[in-house]
């Protein structure tokens, strides 16, 4: 920790222990934060990418297990096809420029989605940025790539009937713990809180299964204004919150 890191008067306002292991991002907003300005869209897209790099440090220096970004959803493909190669180019960049700063500070790069739908050279630097940081046991940094949460799904019911199918599973084995098992988020601590920027109040396809009990925070900001102030603000509500999980108040209260 840097000496400026550690007099950050907003970082000693949050309890270690009231923060969430796995928080998961839906960084919403760029175009308009850039329409707002008179700018092209793909400078929200570039903005935007600062506050993946500042939102990921403080994660990892505030000792989360696991940050899940909604980078691209399945859905996005319907964009027009330059701004599509626009957040191509830029993810290729973070990548390349973010590699050697996630080894260092045993960042684990993960990826979920239909990530074989990216251009080639894009998927070949995913790959290898994943296989040069596989060694990360401090976070998980997975990004949503091609993600559709639907979509997971259905490709986790094909993959236990298949596995049905050929005799190795009894079909009234699989349960919740099968499924979650067959998702592409398997290994991954339950999502514990979902932020969702820039005014929408939805979840456009994302993350469906997991977030079941996960605790919401919709911010108006738009994510190229999302930065430490925003994220700390996040935690501290969060961390205000009783998630209840089907009990009383009383019964968790000791009461
Ligand atoms: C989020 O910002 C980034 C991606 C979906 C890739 P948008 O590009 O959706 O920005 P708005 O919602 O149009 O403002
Ligand atoms: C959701 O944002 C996807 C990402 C943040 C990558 P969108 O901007 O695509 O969502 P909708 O279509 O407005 O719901
Ligand atoms: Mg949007």
């Amino acid at each position: 920790m840097t000496p400026k890191e550690k007099s950050d008067p907003r970082l000693d306002q949050l309890d270690p222990a009231a923060l969430p292991r796995h928080l998961a991002v839906i960084m919403d907003g760029n175009g308009r934060w850039a329409k707002s300005k008179g700018w092209r869209r793909v400078k929200g897209h570039e903005e935007g990418a600062e506050s993946v790099r500042v939102v990921v440090r403080a994660c990892r220096r505030l000792g989360l297990d696991a940050l899940t970004l909604y980078a691209f959803s399945e859905e996005n493909w319907a964009r027009p096809k330059a701004e599509i190669e626009a957040l191509m180019r830029l993810l290729g960049r973070f990548l390349k420029s973010q590699r050697q700063e996630m080894i260092e500070r045993g960042i684990l790069l993960n990826a979920i989605g239909t990530i074989d739908r990216l251009p080639q050279a894009t998927y070949d630097l995913l790959q290898d940025t994943m296989a040069a940081t596989s060694g990360g046991g401090e976070m998980v940094l997975t990004l949503a790539l091609s993600y559709g949460g639907r979509q997971e799904i259905a490709q986790a019911a094909r993959l236990l009937a298949e596995q049905a199918a050929r005799g190795e599973i009894d079909p009234s084995a699989i349960d919740e713990a099968a499924l979650a098992g067959a998702l592409y988020t398997q290994g991954l601590p339950e999502v514990d809180l979902l932020i969702r920027t820039s005014g929408e109040l939805r979840v456009s396809n994302f993350l469906l299964w997991q977030i079941a009990y996960a605790e919401f925070h919709f911010t108006d900001t738009y994510w190229p204004d999302f930065r430490e102030p925003e994220l700390y603000e996040a935690f501290r509500q969060y961390a205000s919150r009783q998630r209840r999980f089907g009990q009383t108040g009383e019964q968790l209260e000791g009461g």
